[in-house]
């Protein structure tokens, strides 16, 4: 949550370092600020609302040159999302510039003893806390102050520090919240994501926890929290400026919809060899893949979703009993996970907080821990005993899409994987599964050639007042997913349920003004659910229905429906179903004038609990 930007180097231009801040901007979006330094002068300015606001403003000086900067967007924790709360926070003396993400989980406690001191504090914010914190230590150098105000913090923090004593100097720390650097030739780049640097850098170092960095114009100095003197490691930037560019699509949301036939078809390339399954990577030993006893699968939002089609899919062919539970949950839970249970962390960012925490909790019980994540450097996957990289790229759109899809082709391979080990899935049937699996790229760009199709029924739905989505076993999740993905971005009411559940309650919400959404591929639930589209029907409920081609028995209940091509094995179906699904989000929300890639209240990352 939060974007950090900033600069330090010879000079550029302030439009420059504006827009490396607009590329962090699906971060949080309710606020933003900068301040600039070059040749003793500073600019310092803030806004609510988003970039653009701020760019307006700053008009003419936007062609302005600096050689050092920090910048910040914002998602509010602590204080509204005003201007007054917004980065970068000056301290009360000493004129020290601060921007942060993170929560301060003691800043209570530090703002007390620091008005005792004579502080005096203008916002609501925990971060105004640090720069009196690092104000209060400040003596001539900025570096020594950081690193004595780090150790008094508690949370979650990525720190930029600017002094206008030190002007010639930007102060970066990293604990528990991402930060990096992208080194290029005109100076340094400061960063909480990858994408926003890949235009202006070659090279990235990424900060890694208790991290202090100190940039000047020529040089990075990297010490740990406890002041000793580390080896800064640079990385070559391996991915392209396109992939973060929309390319032609409207948002980034669409594009990434269009691009998952393409990385799906990367993942099978990877984990995917002439037909035998290729996880060498993996740090697990077949022999202890062999003996696990229980897998439980934590994660968050649209990446909860992933794990739990994992589960049915795990249970049926590896017969280990699995668990799922959302992260928030599962960390604050009595559970046992022992020596020979895996533990599975998904995440698109490998920040999420929650997930982070889960993950801790289940290695002092040691238990191993597989990640399945997207972003290589990350938190999640440097505290991992071993990780399984799911190549979607950078995911811009707020709204999980390709990231989701590729989790989940990643954990078939992997639950694939581990039943051959224990030869709980008979040969055939395993090379049927992966036959289909390697065509799901085809089948999904059969689905987005429906796009108008499924715009045009958008149209004829966005006026609904709640959507309900209904899907049964493995498509029990999609209905989850799909709901999911309706409300964030078109702000509409929708619940995913299992079918099976509609007669305990969510059938009283049924009548004409309400959308129901079926799941139905014909698969072995298939009468069951035609059984539920019936009785929706009976009660006058507007029915669209994803099924397959050729349907006889569920199309003449549906009002509308999308068809996904039937598979040979359905158990994969959600992978064709999740793209329906986002197509339909994507065209009601753009019916109603959504902000589809930055949906309100929400952030890319979530990086507090
Ligand atoms: C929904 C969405 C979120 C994320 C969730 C977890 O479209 O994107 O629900 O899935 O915040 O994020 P990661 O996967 O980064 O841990």
């Amino acid at each position: 949550m939060c974007g950090i930007f900033g600069y330090k180097g010879k000079e550029v231009k302030l439009s420059c370092l504006i827009e490396g801040l607009k590329r962090l901007e699906y971060r949080g979006y309710d606020s933003c600020g900068v301040v600039s330094y070059n040749l003793e002068k500073f600019l310092c300015q803030k806004n609510s609302g988003k970039i653009q606001k701020l760019k307006k403003d700053l008009g003419a000086k936007l062609n302005d040159k600096y050689s050092s900067a920090l910048l910040h967007t914002r998602w509010a924790t602590h204080g509204k999302p005003v201007k007054l709360n917004a980065h970068p926070h000056k301290s009360f003396k000493k004129n020290i510039y601060v921007v942060h993400n993170g929560i301060i989980e003691n800043h209570l406690d530090l703002k007390k003893k620091l008005k005792k001191k004579g502080y005096k504090f203008k916002t609501d914010t925990d971060s105004e806390v640090v720069a009196n914190l690092i104000a209060s230590f400040y003596k001539n150098s900025i570096e020594k102050a950081v690193a004595s105000a780090v150790k008094k913090l508690k949370g979650a923090f990525a720190l930029g520090v600017l002094s206008e004593s030190e002007p010639d100097k930007i102060v970066a720390v990293r604990h528990r919240s991402p930060l990096l650097i992208g080194v290029a030739d005109k100076g340094f780049f400061l960063a909480s994501d990858l994408p926003a640097v890949i235009p202006l850098a070659k090279e990235v170092i990424y900060l890694k926890e208790k991290q202090i960095a100190v940039l000047e114009e020529n040089k990075i100095k990297l010490y740990s929290f406890e002041g000793k003197k580390l080896r800064v490691k640079k990385e070559k930037i391996e991915i392209k400026t396109e992939e973060a560019k929309k390319k032609g699509f409207k948002h980034f949301m669409l594009k990434e919809i269009y691009e998952q036939p393409k990385v799906l078809q990367d993942s099978l390339d990877i984990y995917l060899k002439d037909s035998k399954i290729n996880f060498d990577q993996l740090k697990l030993t077949k022999k202890y893949l062999k003996g696990i006893k229980n897998i439980f699968i934590t994660a968050c939002g649209t990446a909860f979703h992933a794990a739990y089609v994992a589960k049915y899919f795990l249970e049926r062919h590896t017969k280990i009993k699995v668990e799922v539970d959302t992260s928030s949950e599962f960390r604050y839970r009595d559970f046992n996970v022992s020596k020979g249970d895996l533990f599975i962390a998904i995440s698109q960012s490998g920040e999420t907080a929650d997930t982070l925490a889960a993950l801790k909790k289940a290695k002092q019980q040691k238990a191993k821990v597989l990640s399945i994540c997207n972003v290589i450097g990350s938190s999640l996957v440097r505290e991992s005993d071993s990780f399984i990289y799911t190549p979607a790229g950078p995911e811009i759109g707020v709204a999980s899409t390709k990231a989701y899809t590729t989790q989940l082709i990643c954990l078939y391979l992997f639950c694939l994987h581990l039943a051959t080990i224990k030869n709980t899935v008979p040969k055939e049937e395993r090379k049927k599964i992966l036959k289909e699996l390697s065509k799901i790229p085809f089948y999904q760009r059969k689905i987005l050639k429906q796009n108008k199709k499924i715009a045009a029924i958008a149209k004829k739905f966005s006026k609904m007042g709640c959507f309900l989505f209904l899907g049964r076993g493995i498509n029990f999740p999609s209905a989850l997913e799909g709901a999911l993905k309706l409300k964030e971005i078109s702000y509409i009411p929708a619940e995913g349920y299992p079918a099976g559940e509609m007669k305990h309650g969510p059938i009283a919400l049924i009548d004409e003004y309400r959308a129901v959404v079926c799941i139905a591929p014909k698969d072995h639930l298939y009468e069951k659910m035609a059984s539920n589209l019936q009785e929706i029907k009976a009660r006058k409920g507007k029915i669209l229905a994803i099924i397959n081609p050729a349907d006889k028995e569920i199309l003449p209940f549906a009002d509308q429906a999308i068809y996904i091509p039937r598979l040979n094995y359905q158990e994969l179906s959600p992978l064709l179903v999740a793209v329906a699904l986002q197509l339909l989000a994507y065209s009601v929300a753009r019916n109603l004038g959504a902000e589809i890639d930055q949906p309100r209240n929400l952030a890319k990352s979530v990086t507090v609990e």
